[in-house]
């Protein structure tokens, strides 16, 4: 197999780990929390989402939770935060964002129950905001990009077909997103290989779920057909509330692990990401989910 020298992480658990968690986390609570995180060294950290309060109450503060850590760390690390439509944008930029993670299924099903838009409506909208990014970079999250948790396998040449209305719509990244978190290494090459064919030279993100227990063999995977760019969330936090059987995201503090025993550098400090996931198991009272936090707990 052949493998990276270097790797990026883009913490996403401020975002997609806080909007699968019901019970209301006070806003200094989601702060304090992406300050310990942005001292362990990544570059990108996805802090919130610009939705309906009533689809996702628990982001409800996405200005005040950006803006805030927008101030406090300037220069230091850049901020995404996701939008489901042009309004959501719209308001993420008038926040400050650095990026922006406007999200479309390649199902059709699950981006009506997601976003209440057709793919059609979705990727008009999409072509709106790379209009109106400014200095932002405007990323395209392909969600379901193997399996929908209503309509079941979604076949390569559908998200193709996505990436490629995105491109032409002006997407800076594409990002890869197996929502539900039951692909399999098979499934990873089977979208892969024709994706790097027909682009090589753009460097694809996957964002995946841990679900079934094959993210990180699909991250081994990824890394063999020549990926870099991984989003992961600390502490193994996530879900998507509108893909019914989503767990959680694979814990930065396992991928970090795993690629540094490999040799693989990430510029990321893993003692700090484990005691930003002791953060979380206090400030939120949940029992580790990843590998590496449960064995720390363990021993403590
Ligand atoms: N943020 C806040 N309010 C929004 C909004 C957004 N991104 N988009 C629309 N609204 C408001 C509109 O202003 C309108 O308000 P009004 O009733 O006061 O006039 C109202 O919502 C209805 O607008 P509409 O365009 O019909 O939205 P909708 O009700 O069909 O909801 C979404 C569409 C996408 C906003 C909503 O389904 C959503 O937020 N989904 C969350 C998806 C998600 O985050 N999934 C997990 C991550 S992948
Ligand atoms: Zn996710």
């Amino acid at each position: 197999m052949k493998f990276p020298e270097k790797v990026e992480i883009i913490e996403v658990c401020p975002r997609d780990g806080f909007q699968n968690i019901k019970i209301p986390i006070p806003t200094e609570v989601k702060i304090s929390i992406i300050d310990q995180l942005v001292d362990c060294g990544f570059e990108w950290i996805e802090a919130t989402s610009f939705v309906h309060p009533k689809a996702i109450p628990q982001l409800a503060d996405a200005a005040e939770v950006l803006q805030s850590v927008k101030q406090k760390h300037a220069g230091k690390v850049r901020f995404i935060a996701l939008a489901p439509n042009l309004y959501g944008a719209q308001r993420a930029i008038e926040c400050g964002a650095d990026a922006i993670t406007f999200v479309v299924s390649a199902s059709e099903r699950h981006n009506m129950e997601n976003t209440r838009q057709t793919i059609e409506q979705s990727i008009t909208a999409f072509t709106e905001v790379c209009k109106i990014k400014s200095n932002c970079k405007v990323r395209l999250a392909v969600a379901t990009a193997f399996d929908c948790p209503f309509a079941g396998p979604v076949q390569p040449e559908q998200v193709m077909k996505l990436v490629a209305a995105g491109l032409t719509a002006g997407a800076d990244e594409i990002l890869l997103a197996d929502t539900i978190g039951t692909a399999t290494p098979l499934q990873m090459e089977a979208l892969l290989i024709p994706l790097l064919e027909k682009y090589p030279q753009l460097s694809f993100i996957l964002h995946i779920h841990d679900t079934q227990g094959m993210g990180l063999a699909n991250i081994v995977t990824a890394l063999n057909l020549g990926l870099t760019r991984f989003e992961t969330a600390a502490f193994g936090l996530g879900g998507c509330p509108f893909a019914p059987g989503a767990a959680g995201n694979i814990a930065t503090e396992d991928l970090v692990n795993m690629l540094h025993k490999m040799n693989i550098a990430t510029g990321l400090d893993y003692g700090k990401i484990l005691s930003a996931a002791r953060s979380i198991e206090e400030s939120l009272q949940i029992s580790p989910l990843g590998h590496m936090a449960r064995i720390a707990a363990c021993r403590a």
